[in-house]
């Protein structure tokens, strides 16, 4: 009986799914969204990819991952799931002042993890790295409360960071040029979280 339910779910879920194709041209037609600056392609390969180094890394002392709220909540769903590991997961949330498109450096803790990092490895996940101002307060908070070890994914660096001691990033999905880029998880004022790839931001700062 439960084999018989989940191919009805199985079936009609695949019903319902848009072809890729179909699920891009909608954006297609939003003038605020430039070129493709990374495709679905690109990410899934690069996805697997971190999946198979950290697997690696981390054999026998399974990693902590940290998720940072909300930019990197698709790219921690892929990614948690090709770390072939009995992994653990937690989310924080931090608010930077600034503007929409901005960082000011000044961080504010939203939500805190609910996992005590004592003698852990945890591995921050984020979203992108652009002054790298969020991830050196982040760094510095986890690294106070006693990790085993401390290390950072990236799925994104813009070029124009500058690379310090204090922001050594162990693994890194794509660098790119010192454009905003939006979809796959980061947003402008909350919007295209959900596009599918990543592609510049053309419009000006929404006030
Ligand atoms: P940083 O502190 O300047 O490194 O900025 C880090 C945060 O700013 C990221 O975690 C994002 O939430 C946001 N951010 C920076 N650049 C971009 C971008 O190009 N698109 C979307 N969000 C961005
Ligand atoms: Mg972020």
């Amino acid at each position: 009986m439960g084999d018989r339910v989940s191919e009805q779910v199985i079936g009609a879920d695949l019903s319902l799914v848009p072809k890729p194709s179909a699920a891009l041209s909608v954006w297609d037609a939003d003038p605020a969204l430039g070129r493709v600056v990374v495709s679905v392609e690109q990410i899934a390969g690069r996805v697997a990819e971190l999946g198979e180094t950290i697997t690696a890394d981390y054999a026998g002392r399974p990693p902590l991952l940290v998720g940072v709220l909300k930019g990197a909540f698709i790219f921690l769903a892929d990614l948690s799931r090709a770390i072939r590991l009995p992994l653990e997961l937690d989310f924080m949330a931090v608010s930077s002042y600034g503007t929409a498109t901005k960082t000011s450096g000044v961080v504010r803790i939203v939500k805190d993890l609910d996992i005590d990092l004592t003698g852990r490895h945890v591995l921050i996940v984020e979203d992108i790295l652009d002054s790298g101002l969020t991830l050196s307060y982040l760094r510095r908070s986890l690294q106070a409360r006693g990790p085993a070890s401390l290390a950072v994914c990236s799925l994104l660096v813009k070029r124009s960071l500058q690379p310090r001691p204090d922001l050594e990033i162990a693994y890194v999905g794509f660098e790119i040029e010192p454009e905003f880029v939006v979809g796959y998880g980061l947003d402008v004022a909350e919007r295209y979280r959900n596009l599918p790839d990543l592609r510049v931001y053309l419009a000006g700062e929404p006030e």
